[in-house]
């Protein structure tokens, strides 16, 4: 299955044959000895007609070099001969690798003949200088409420989507990639770092079933690749990134999942390389790798890069050191919580650890500003109201606070939606929501002019008044997630069709001590 490793690179060689032989194979580590020259690091070493690439990282004394191998070392031997390229790491770029799908060493990956008409880079290149770089504060519209409203991308920004396993950073990622795509002029690279083959073969048909692929690239490296193939792949995408900026004066839209396998692939080959581990076991060298690639994701004169990247956080805990890291290189950082997801309220953005850079009123304007404080004001009273509500019950609040409780859950249900790459197992069609809708609805709900709608009508619908649909229609079609706190004495005929609805937040109900009371105060205060 495996192909050579870049022929190109051999072809591209400059310097007369330098040859070598293995002195020691251990796992993915290969120590070789040069008598006439020594390679410098990163240069590419050959084995075995070319079927196994080793990338020299240490020069351990005059002779010997210290490498970690690109592909499997299945076969190599001691005494086995090895042949310094003379270059490192390169891949193809130029226009012919649209709509093409590759490995780390430039291989084309989708059974189709090497592209053409390429030129063969180096991966390994120092970030843009200070003097080239650029900044525009521009709003990136993704068409999902949560994030327009709350947490809105940069045009040429890095954003970042945080979570533990499962919470669906794919599968926003997917919808983002679904819903921006189509209507950008721009080159988008998608690069799958250490996670499921499946993942990237489903999202190479998508792409091509939308009619996108003439405009993308993928890279993968996934996580049946040897440690040090996923650790170059990240860098792999950024040179090809890097032509379309600067060669081809286009906006790139970079996407990564997940660069927190970047991460740890970079541990696994500082492991592998006897270096100390530091805290938790990363790699001492931890802040200086993942630098190295978000520094080249940089915005220049001729063109920007945007990129939007997955986060794995191990355990659920974002004080995680390669979580930390990786917050400090972005302007957008989008939280997904467990216990949303759990709710069934999708996109699990947590709404209040969720922040953006751009949020201020000099760039999304004064109204917008003034409501996304306002909602993050209104949950995060309900977020302290919650134990009270544990203890007491509901109808212990002030009428005040009750009215705070009922925006919060409305604004919550508001904030969900439902997703274009989610359609086949919710059975609920995907909607795409601008900016001016969004805000809109929140505004309203703030202004408490959905108080006696019942929440489910808010829950998974695109712009606010497909609620009065909901509310007024058919009685509603799925049961929400925790629907034994939806409002009762509902107005609406929805509420009453839905034999689950309990006793809720509900201002004007009569606080009458009822026993199911208790029972809806512990549904809200939600585990
Ligand atoms: N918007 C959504 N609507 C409905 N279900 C969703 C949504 N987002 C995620 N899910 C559910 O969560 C599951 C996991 O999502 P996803 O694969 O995106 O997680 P992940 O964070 O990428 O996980 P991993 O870290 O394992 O890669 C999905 O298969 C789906 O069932
Ligand atoms: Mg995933």
């Amino acid at each position: 299955m495996r192909m050579a490793p870049a022929k190109a690179n051999m072809e591209s060689r400059t310097s007369p044959s330098n040859l070598g032989s293995v002195v020691s194979v251990r796992g993915s580590v290969v120590d070789a000895r040069f008598n006439s020259h020594l390679p410098p690091i990163y240069s590419l070493l050959h084995a075995k007609d070319g079927r196994i690439a080793v990338e020299v990282l240490a020069q351990l004394d005059a002779h010997c070099v210290r490498g970690i191998a690109l592909t499997p070392t299945e076969g190599l031997a001691r005494g086995n001969p090895v042949e310094d390229t003379g270059g490192q790491l390169k891949v193809p770029v130029g226009n012919g690798i649209l709509s093409r799908m590759f490995d780390v060493f430039g291989n084309a990956i989708d059974r189709q003949p090497a592209p053409a008409d390429v030129e063969w880079r180096t991966v390994h290149r120092a970030p843009p200088a200070l003097a080239r770089r650029s900044t525009k504060s521009e709003i990136f519209e993704t068409g999902i409420k949560v994030i327009d409203v709350l947490v809105p991308l940069e045009r040429g920004g890095k954003a970042g989507l945080f979570g533990g396993a499962g919470v669906g950073k794919t599968v926003l990622l997917t919808e983002m990639i679904h819903n921006m795509i189509e209507h950008r002029k721009g080159v988008s690279i998608f690069c799958g770092i250490g996670e499921r083959c499946r993942e990237g073969e489903e999202l190479y048909r998508d792409m091509k079933a939308a009619g996108v692929l003439p405009n993308m690239v993928m890279v993968f490296g996934q996580m049946n690749e040897p440690p040090g193939s996923r650790f170059r792949v990240g860098l792999a995408a950024l040179t090809m990134a890097e032509y379309f900026r600067d060669d081809e004066h286009r906006d790139v839209l970079l996407l990564i999942d997940n660069i927190f396998r970047f991460i740890q692939a970079g541990m696994e080959v500082s492991g592998l390389m006897g270096q100390m581990p530091s805290r938790l076991g990363y790699q001492p060298t931890m802040g200086t790798e993942l630098s190295g690639v978000e520094e080249r994701i940089a915005n220049t004169d001729t063109g920007a890069i945007t990129s939007i990247q997955a986060v794995y956080v191990p355990a659920d805990d974002l004080t995680d050191p390669a979580a930390v890291q990786t917050f400090s290189h972005l302007s957008t950082s989008i939280v997904l919580s467990r216990k949303r997801a759990s709710e069934g309220l999708f996109p699990a953005v947590d709404l209040l650890q969720s922040s953006s850079k751009m949020a201020t009123p000099g760039i999304v304007g004064d109204r917008h500003y003034l409501l996304a404080q306002e909602i993050r004001r209104t949950l995060a009273q309900y977020e302290d109201l919650k134990d009270i509500i544990a203890m007491l019950g509901l109808e212990q609040l002030a009428p005040e606070d009750r009215k705070v409780v009922a925006r919060a859950r409305r604004l919550e249900r508001f904030l969900t939606q439902p997703f274009f790459a989610t359609e086949q197992f919710s059975g609920i069609k995907g909607k795409l929501v601008s900016l001016k809708d969004s805000l809109d609805g929140c505004e309203r709900i703030l202004r408490d002019e959905f108080k006696d709608y019942p929440e489910s009508a808010l829950y998974m619908i695109g712009a606010i008044d497909e609620a009065k649909g909901k509310a007024t229609g058919k009685p509603a079609v799925k049961a929400e997630p925790d629907s034994n706190t939806a409002a009762k004495g509902d107005p609406q005929p929805a509420a009453s069709s839905n034999p689950k609805a309990g006793a809720g937040p509900q201002p004007s109900a009569e606080p009458k001590p009822k026993p199911e009371v208790e029972h809806a105060a512990a549904g809200a205060h939600e585990s």
